[in-house]
């Protein structure tokens, strides 16, 4: 902040506020002592509203003390109110608001109560809502939906015109299972749903219902004459009738000069009920029965495979357009949102696939194009083929459908999307041809992985609520990495888990506006805040596929799997040959966590209770409390004494700054240390789950150049503060320090930089010891690139230090010769990397991902030979001569348009309407717009922008409904506008210093 502060030192407290950390507050005060000391020292804002504190110190003082019988007395500890731990994370206002809220939800509750009671006694003081069994559901407000009826069977018919008018008949009948009896039913229907019409029993013979919407749940309220009674004998019939485009996306290709039409479902998260009339909450799960019926040439596809299809025509035999009518047989159970069907002229490549277990029928793996994509659908899949069996044998578990398809949909809406049995995807997600680069091909590799790994975590078991999102995207974003392994060794899939997964899930989760892995089902009443009031509108679903389910999930999967395989040595376990849950624990929790949630619906506190005796740890749900339901992460602090001893302690990391521990929240961390004497991929291991060790975990780590790395191989979800001395011995032995730990120091150091625990030159000196690191080197390179381009765009000196990367950095990496030697002789050596040479003979995949990077990057910043290079080969973009690999890095180069944020930003504020249109409607048009606009924001260092941005965001508030987007913007160009005060004038001294620039 840039607002006066004033400092009132040494404020003496006469009692020490256990329990109530001062250090609590993330913003205005600051206390030098930890909880447990007698007096603290304040720093006092005044600028600070006392009511944004979260201490209330008369308030705390009147806790304690009270008057009684003429004299003053003090409350002994054990009398004093111990509220839960996730009080604290209120701020008094937010307290005070939430005391009002329970208090006005207790009068709420006993005022039904004694309305309950005047009617069980005969009373009936509000007839029709109180005192009849199934009056509440006739009533109901609730955006989840009732508990006493749910679905058991869907028998569902479409008919589809695949042609103009593009419509949709459907007919459908949900077989229930009813344990409350009851006269009305709640499930879901969106408005679009033209419903003809509903009847309780099978067919239209049934009593015929009423119908009441209630449109801002999307929810409908169906009455009946007669009450529906506990078993399993009642059935809805439904009617209805809607354009294809409601419920179904329709998409249209064409091929020469004819336009094919296609259509898809994509209902995660909560879009079947746009299609049908459904329960469509994940636990709710049931058997889908389907028939489709389209036009004749085309083909059908759903779950399972079609077990009949009849021909006919539509006006009688012989007359009007022919039509099929596609019969598929009884789904497992499962959600609504994994219901597919796609509709269209598609041509396939097939493997089969033995089947895991003796004498089980082999399955049919098909990938899906339109039919001019056929010749790209063979990598694919082998990938596919090779996945499936190597899931097969890591989880334990067979596949659960006869067969698997894959298809690529023309603007399909997600990247993919994991219908069971019937995965879609995005075309550049799954199509390759001859000359896609190796990243192209490590994408599809991925997202294949990915998608099928939510065949077991997702389909098969389900997470309960979508508060608990991580259990199905957390685990597919770390599975993905093993089945990619599995299937294309030759890929080095795990070589980038560190660079993709780790950076973006810790600077999401070291913000305020965070949240835990699981986020609690809301505390009824409306709740207070964002926090409190659980997963329930559709939008705020939406926003949760973020990287804090996806990829802080797969982190923390990933560190505790490293921790029970501790004595394997870190590399083996994520080398090709590393599934084998006969000697792996963790894969043998995931099997036992499978069979557990299998056809079911399961939460993050039953995976860890199903994990702790296969991984023997007994206490593993406690272990995981705080990864699980806590935000943030912690700050581990590597100390040395003055006996050469290393002790840890721990903190709470925090963009906008760190919080001491507090005892009660602090997390259990396995540490993994690696000093100058351990071998590479063995370090020493130790866990801690206080605020600090209880014994040193390294004896003798005193003589100078022995440096000690924590969090070796970077497999633990935190970040690593180290003592002065200790920071100078890493950055010295950087050169040579292991690819991943070298990206991990400068990942933390930046970020304690932004967090202000950090001077800038330790993340800058570390960046200068890149220049000399191997062309293998991806991982450091891929860690430093995006602050490079951030310090580009926020500091003072912008041109110097553009100079610097182009003429010293990147000009030293790419001039030195092949046996990783500084090149010093004056004439300029040929550039290691160029546009035009292809991967040297014997590359590896680092130096391929490395080679495009950096060539981008030297582009971006200047650096004359490879900016004139670029100019040179664009008009051959086209040309098989440039290396698919450098293709998009060539044309970067060359059009390199200086972007300027304020220029952008403004644009963005008039075009926000047809960018929004250009994004694709509904939530997930509104979830890409939402990010596009935070991270165009995020590109500004001044408050001052605040407003303007503010005022951007409302005005879209039609698309972009969810605030999340706004108070991160908010949040990251706070940090900036900080990190220009703390670090720009340092960084611009020091770049001047360390420029040399010559061409
Ligand atoms: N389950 C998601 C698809 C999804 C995402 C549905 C968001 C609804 C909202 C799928 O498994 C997924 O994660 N897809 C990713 C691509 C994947 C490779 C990370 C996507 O669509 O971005
Ligand atoms: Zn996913």
């Amino acid at each position: 902040y840039t607002a006066p502060r004033f400092t009132l030192d040494e404020v003496e407290l006469d009692a020490e506020p256990s329990g109530l950390s001062p250090s609590q507050d993330r913003r205005g005060l600051t206390t030098g002592t930890g909880p447990s000391s007698d007096a603290a020292v304040f720093n006092l804002d005044l600028d600070y509203s006392d009511d944004d504190a979260l201490l209330d110190w008369e308030q705390y003082a009147g806790l304690r003390r009270f008057r009684c019988c003429g004299r003053e007395w003090t409350l002994p500890s054990w009398a004093r109110p111990r509220p839960p731990d996730w009080w604290w994370t209120y701020t008094k206002r937010q307290r005070r608001l939430l005391l009002s809220g329970a208090a006005c939800c207790l009068t709420f509750i006993l005022l039904i109560a004694a309305l309950a009671a005047a009617a069980a006694s005969g009373h009936s003081i509000l007839p029709g809502l109180i005192g009849r069994g199934d009056a509440e559901y006739c009533a109901w407000v609730e955006p989840r939906l009732p508990p006493g009826i749910v679905p058991r069977r869907y028998a569902l018919t479409l008919g589809t015109k695949m042609a103009a008018p593009y419509a949709v008949e459907g007919s459908l009948t949900i077989d229930l299972n009813v344990t409350k009896a009851a006269r009305c039913v709640v499930l879901h229907a969106a408005s679009g749903l033209g419903i003809q019409g509903v009847w309780l029993g099978n067919g239209t013979g049934g009593a015929q219902g009423e119908l009441r919407d209630r449109p801002g749940h999307q929810q409908l309220v169906l009455q009946f004459p007669s009450t529906l009674q506990p078993g399993e004998g009642n059935s809805l019939h439904f009617r209805f009738a809607y354009n294809l485009s409601e419920g179904l996306s329709g998409s249209s290709y064409t091929l020469g000069a004819e336009t094919h039409s296609l259509a898809t479902t994509q209902f995660e998260a909560t879009s079947a009920r746009s299609a049908f009339p459904c329960f469509d909450e994940p636990a709710l799960k049931a058997v889908f029965v389907l028939t489709v019926e389209a036009p004749a040439t085309y083909t059908v596809l759903s779950n399972m495979p079609a077990s009949a299809v009849h021909h006919h025509h539509e006006e009688g035999e012989g007359h009007g357009p022919a039509l099929a009518s596609w019969h598929f047989p009884p789904t497992p159970p499962m959600s609504t949102y994994l219901l597919a069907i796609v509709i269209g002229e598609l041509a396939g490549t097939s493997r089969l696939v033995p089947g895991a277990t003796a004498g089980a029928d082999p399955r049919n793996v098909t990938v899906w194009g339109t039919p001019d994509r056929r010749a790209s659908l063979e990598f694919a899949a082998d990938i596919a083929s090779k996945v499936l069996p190597a899931y097969e044998a890591a989880f334990g578990v067979p596949y659960s459908m006869p067969k698997l398809d894959l298809v690529a949909i023309p603007d399909f809406s997600a990247g993919a999307m994991e219908n069971w049995g019937l995965i879609l995807y995005r075309e550049t997600a799954l199509l390759t041809s001859p000359t896609s680069s190796l990243a192209d091909r490590r994408w599809v590799a991925k997202v294949v992985a990915h998608e099928m790994a939510h065949m077991w975590f997702g389909d098969l078991v389900t997470m309960e609520w979508w508060g608990e999102l991580w259990l199905n995207e957390g685990f597919a974003s770390y599975l993905e990495f093993l089945g990619a392994q599995a299937a294309s060794p030759e890929l080095d899939i795990f070589l980038s888990f560190y660079t993709d997964v780790l950076p973006d899930a810790l600077e999401e989760d070291s913000l305020n506006s965070s949240h835990p892995l699981s986020i609690p089902q809301g505390m009824g009443c409306g709740g207070f805040s964002r926090r409190m009031t659980g997963v329930n509108t559709s939008e705020r679903i939406e926003s949760l596929f973020d990287s804090i389910e996806y990829n802080k999930g797969a982190a923390v999967l990933r560190m505790l799997r490293a921790w029970v395989n501790r004595g394997a040595g870190l590399g083996a376990l994520e080398a090709a040959a590393g599934i084998n849950p006969a000697q792996d624990p963790f894969l043998a929790g995931l099997q036992a966590y499978l069979n557990l949630g299998a056809y079911n619906a399961t939460t993050g506190s039953e995976l860890w209770r199903a994990l702790a005796g296969p991984l023997g740890l007994p206490d593993l749900p406690k272990r995981m409390r705080a990864w699980t339901y806590q935000q943030g992460y912690p700050l581990v602090r590597v100390s040395l004494d003055e006996g050469g001893r290393v002790w840890l302690q721990q903190s709470r990391f925090g963009i906008a700054g760190v919080t001491p521990c507090d005892s009660t929240a602090a997390f259990w961390l396995p540490v993994a240390l690696a000093t100058a004497d351990t071998p590479t991929g063995k370090p020493t291991w130790t866990e801690f789950s206080g605020c600090q060790s209880a014994a040193p975990v390294l004896q003798n780590a005193a003589s100078a150049g022995t440096w000690v790395k924590a969090n070796a191989g970077q497999y633990g979800f935190f970040r690593v503060q180290y003592d002065e001395a200790l920071w100078a011995r890493l950055v010295a032995a950087a050169p040579t320090l292991p690819p991943t730990d070298l990206a991990g120091l400068l990942e933390d150091s930046w970020a304690l930089a932004e967090a202000g625990e950090l001077g800038i030159d330790t993340f800058l000196n570390l960046v200068g010891s890149l220049a000399a690191r191997s062309p293998e080197d991806y991982e450091p390179w891929a860690a430093a690139l995006p602050y490079l381009e951030r310090v580009a765009q926020l500091a003072p000196c912008s041109t110097l230090w553009q100079n610097y990367l182009a003429q010293t950095l990147f000009n030293t990496f790419l001039r030195q010769d092949a046996g990783g030697q500084a090149n010093t002789s004056t004439a300029p050596p040929p550039l290691a990397f160029s546009f035009d040479a292809p991967s040297p003979e014997g590359a590896g995949v680092g130096q391929r991902l490395l080679r495009p990077a950096i060539l981008a990057a030297a582009g971006r910043y200047g650096h004359l030979a490879i900016t004139a290079q670029a100019l040179e080969l664009v008009p051959n973009l086209t040309a098989s001569s440039v290396d698919p690999d450098a293709r998009s890095a060539l044309l970067a180069t060359a059009v390199r348009a200086g972007h300027r944020d304020v220029l952008v930003w403004a644009w963005l504020g008039r075009k926000w309407r047809p960018v929004s249109e250009k994004l694709g409607g509904g939530n997930e048009g509104a979830r890409r717009m939402g990010s596009l606009l935070e991270s165009v924001a995020s590109l500004f260092s001044n408050q001052t922008a605040i407003p303007e941005v503010e005022a951007v965001f409302a005005a879209s508030r039609g698309v972009v409904t969810e605030g999340i987007y706004l108070e991160r913007a908010r949040e990251t160009i706070e940090t900036n506008a900080v990190w220009v005060t703390a670090h720009g004038s340092k960084l611009c001294t020091w770049a001047a210093q360390h420029a040399k620039l010559k061409p």
